[in-house]
């Protein structure tokens, strides 16, 4: 049997409280309309007695959205409470969210008030909410560092006094797991109407373990969880509600619990959340990261390729991404790039294909990823099929403003022969080609040159083709490659090296 687990998004309240993330009203309501489509269970749409603003979103989202549970937060004073109800009123689905720390450190120097004055103040916050909705949830603020006979105390009171909900925050990122899941354990064996509510759990990343915490109480029997897109929230965050939902998805064989979730929303809610609030998503963050389903290493790469679930435990498609990236560096082998090949439609001879991989090995570690249209580029000049009379082993050049450009270049013959040359020119690539004339004993008359970047960043690989006139003929040249000289002078080779291959 599995238990259904109620995700609670707080994005809106605790995640917005996230340094740096200030959303206005419309912001919030689009993001509350992507929950609604991820089929979150309950909105925290803010705190409404906070500012005006945020009563206005509680209220919008309380108005606009639908079929979803859209909660408000206040302290356990009356005024937060009206005011809470007053944004809610046209909430389908209403819940007052009301909190009051119990830990002895806010005991003693935030709230100076006794543990029996926190008691009755509690079971009042809920009692006076009640009034207005049937849906109360109570908050007993830093409940992790709060002595447990005290917090059993606190929760039975509020239970008593209504409370269809008790969340256990550990506010300050202090638990840790075992920890975390002993109190609910502590809970639900001591507390004696515990089956009259739902136990909750809110968990901040001060030490990164905001949702290994929060998984460790769905094990120990917690039937909420509280967590933000993207894991934003207050300091370090909040438990990250995409992998929250997906460890409970992918490991359902030892948690035997569910989501209501629309998975395949996630990564549309992670990016627009993003988007929104300005806080990017770092690359290898779990399940939402640009890299998370990206594979870099040639075994990685082959292994998927073969069988995806040798190196994947997620769907890429179950969040709603396309699929996996396979990423193409010097780290991939054949496999990948034929791979890649196929997929953009080419179909090469074994004989191109190799010296296509030849190409992209060498592309590859100048180039960190090589791109699409970096494949395509290699495999334009491949698909060529020019044979190599004369080919580039090596070339320098010197230059500057006041230099006279120099270059050299080495270039290999097909009966294994080597030829160097060096002479100077009007700009390094006029001395560079004037170089390659001597070695070759073909002189070109250069007639047009032209260079463009394939690919986008600096890294870009740089695509130069030429039209070279020899005996009063012209023929076009072509060449990639990451450093713009080199592939100068091998576009004017391939040209040279055409001339060569039909006098033959
Ligand atoms: O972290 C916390 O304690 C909170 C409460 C208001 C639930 O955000
Ligand atoms: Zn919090």
């Amino acid at each position: 049997m599995t238990n259904n687990i109620v995700i609670f998004d707080t994005t809106l309240r605790d995640g917005e409280q996230s340094p740096g993330a200030s959303l206005d009203i419309n912001e919030k309501v689009n993001i509350a309309r992507q929950l609604a489509l991820l089929n979150v269970d309950v909105i925290e749409a803010g705190f409404p007695v906070s500012s005006p603003g945020d009563f206005e979103s509680v209220s919008r989202i309380a108005r606009e959205i639908c079929g979803v549970s859209v909660a408000g937060l206040a302290r356990a004073v009356e005024k937060d409470i009206d005011s809470a109800a007053r944004a809610l009123e046209k909430a389908e689905k209403p819940r007052i969210h009301v909190f009051l720390a119990t830990s002895e450190i806010h005991r003693k120097y935030k709230l100076l008030k006794a543990k029996e004055e926190i008691l009755n103040l509690a079971v009042k916050g809920v009692k006076h909410a009640l009034k207005y909705v049937a849906d109360v949830e109570f908050s007993p603020e830093d409940a992790s560092r709060t002595e447990l006979d005290f917090l059993i105390q606190v929760v039975e009171a509020v239970i008593d006094a209504g409370a269809k909900t008790v969340n256990i925050p550990d506010t300050v990122g202090y638990a840790v797991p075992d920890h975390y899941a002993s109190i609910i354990r502590g809970l639900k064996e001591n507390v004696k109407n515990i089956g009259k509510a739902v136990i909750s759990v809110h968990c901040h990343n001060d030490l990164g373990l905001a949702v290994a915490n929060s998984l460790a109480a769905v094990k120990a029997g917690a039937q909420q969880v509280e967590c933000t897109i993207n894991g934003i929230g207050e300091r370090a965050g909040n438990a990250a509600l995409e992998e929250i939902v997906m460890a409970l998805k992918t490991r359902r064989d030892f948690y035997h619990c569910s989501t209501r979730i629309v998975t395949k929303e996630l990564i549309a809610t992670s990016r627009l959340v993003s988007t929104l609030t300005g806080l990017r998503v770092q690359r290898n963050k779990a399940i939402v990261g640009e890299n998370a389903f990206a594979h870099q290493s040639g075994v990685h790469q082959d292994g998927v390729l073969k069988e995806r679930s040798t190196y994947e435990i997620m769907k890429p498609e179950d969040i709603g991404l396309q699929k996996t990236k396979i990423v193409l560096g010097k780290l991939s082998g054949r496999h990948a790039l034929k791979e890649r090949i196929k997929e953009l439609g080419y179909e090469l001879s074994d004989e191109e294909f190799e010296r296509a991989f030849e190409e992209f090995k060498h592309v590859a570690d100048k180039k960190k990823e090589v791109f699409d249209e970096d494949i395509e580029a290699i495999i334009g000049v491949e698909k060529m099929d020019v044979p190599n009379i004369f080919q580039l082993e090596s070339l320098s050049i010197s230059c500057g403003p006041n230099a006279v450009p120099t270059a050299g270049v080495r270039l290999k013959l097909q009966d294994g022969h080597v030829v160097d040359n060096a002479t100077i020119g009007d700009g390094p690539i006029d001395a560079l080609f004037k170089a390659i004339d001597l070695s070759t004993g073909i002189p070109g008359k250069l007639q047009d040159y032209n260079i463009r970047a394939v690919t986008g960043g600096k890294d870009a690989m740089g695509e130069v083709s030429v039209n070279v006139e020899v005996n009063g003929k012209s023929v076009r040249g072509r060449a990639v490659s990451t450093d713009i000289i080199e592939a100068s002078a091998k576009a004017y080779l391939n040209a040279i090296n055409k001339v060569s291959a039909k006098s033959k």
